[in-house]
């Protein structure tokens, strides 16, 4: 009945080589993905997840097996409460993946069946995602969890819209490619952003956050046509405020007077050959509608997916790669940053930030 060790210490193994960021949440799905009885299939840092609601409009998320004999649980059925395997009909509640009923057992058989658990892990909805904390396995849950992230809004009216896209890359890839400022002039060419010969010497300044580093407010690149439209129209700054956080998450607030725009971009690991941008994006600037907005977000992320897929081409023959100063500091940081939490979450010490304090990085983009 249990599962055996040398399987566990195999595929704990197989995940401290993936490079995943462990103990943090990550979205799975969109939540008008999870309706009625369906249950749903995801995958996030290679643990194959089946996701389903409860009755009572609960999303939940357990581990795609079956701890019987490792059946995908999504070939099984959902009443409302408790998942039922497909295979000899083990039933398990489905937010806390006990065990509930064995059908074989007879009046003789002492197997504790309520200590029997399918794989599950905690759950929770915002901005529209279903977020799944993903602990590593063989690991217990923290006492306190924090809470999922959600996205900042500035006043109770606001539209908002989600976009994503896989990119056959590491995740490591995907973020130092979130976070690059070098490469909009090449890869996001467009009438209506800019053009290559737009390229001029930028200034930013930058500081250490928790977890992440920030581009301290400033006000948006003035070869931007949505920035300069903005402040035409509200007469006031725009200040843009960018932040980037572990494990995965960038965020940016653009806010002009009472107008304002804000958006979070995660990029998250499926596969370690595998990973997905979520985007969501939420204004209330009166003159952009959904369709526009969508339109051309549409085109950007685009443009990136086509870039990374080609680089994903280079990658495969594993070629030695530079980081240069200062465009590509922010990778650095990144990579700083996940070094040093991975090493604190081994000693048990305090992380260090790879950032001794704010810095003004220059480039030309
Ligand atoms: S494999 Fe699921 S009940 Fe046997
Ligand atoms: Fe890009």
């Amino acid at each position: 009945m249990m599962r055996m060790d040398a399987d566990a210490a195999q595929e704990a193994a197989a995940q401290a080589d993936a490079g995943f960021l462990w103990d943090f949440w990550y979205p799975a799905a969109r939540s008008t993905e999870i309706r009625g009885q369906n249950l749903v299939t995801a995958m996030l840092l290679e643990v194959p997840l089946v996701l389903g609601r409860t009755s009572e409009g609960k999303a939940f998320a357990m581990r795609d097996s079956c701890p019987h004999r490792g059946i995908p649980l999504s070939y099984g059925r959902l009443d409302g409460r408790v998942v039922e395997c497909c295979y000899h009909g083990w039933r398990f509640e489905a937010c806390s993946g006990q065990c509930v009923e064995i059908p074989s057992l007879t009046s003789q058989d002492k197997l504790k069946v309520e200590r029997i658990f399918a794989g599950h892990y905690p759950c929770e909805e915002r901005d529209g995602y279903v977020w799944v904390y993903m602990n590593a396995l063989g690991t217990k849950l923290p006492e306190a969890i924090p809470a999922a992230p959600a996205l900042n809004v500035f006043s109770e009216k606001y539209k908002i819209t989600h976009l994503s896209c896989e990119l056959p890359s590491h995740v490591d890839q995907g973020i130092i490619g979130l976070m690059d400022p070098a490469h909009g002039p090449f890869v996001h060419q467009s009438w209506f952003w800019r053009k290559r010969a737009s390229i001029h010497a930028k200034e930013k300044k930058f500081e250490p956050i928790p977890n992440g580093f920030r581009m301290s407010p400033h006000s948006p690149s003035t070869n931007s046509a949505p920035y300069q439209l903005l402040k035409k129209i509200t007469g006031e700054p725009v200040t843009t405020t960018i932040d980037f956080v572990l494990p995965n998450l960038r965020t940016e607030e653009d806010r002009s007077g009472k107008l304002w725009f804000s958006s979070r971009a995660t990029v998250t690991p499926v596969r370690r050959d595998l990973c997905r941008i979520d985007f969501v994006a939420a204004w209330n600037l009166f003159f952009l509608p959904v369709w526009i907005f969508r339109m051309f977000g549409k085109t950007f992320l685009r443009q990136d997916q086509e870039t990374m897929i080609r680089q994903a081409e280079g990658l495969k023959h594993n070629p030695r790669l530079m980081l240069i100063d200062d465009a590509d500091r922010p990778a650095k940081w990144y990579f700083g940053l996940k070094a040093n939490l991975i090493e604190s979450r081994r000693t048990g010490g305090p992380m260090v930030h790879p950032m001794d304090g704010p810095v003004t990085l220059r480039w030309r983009s």
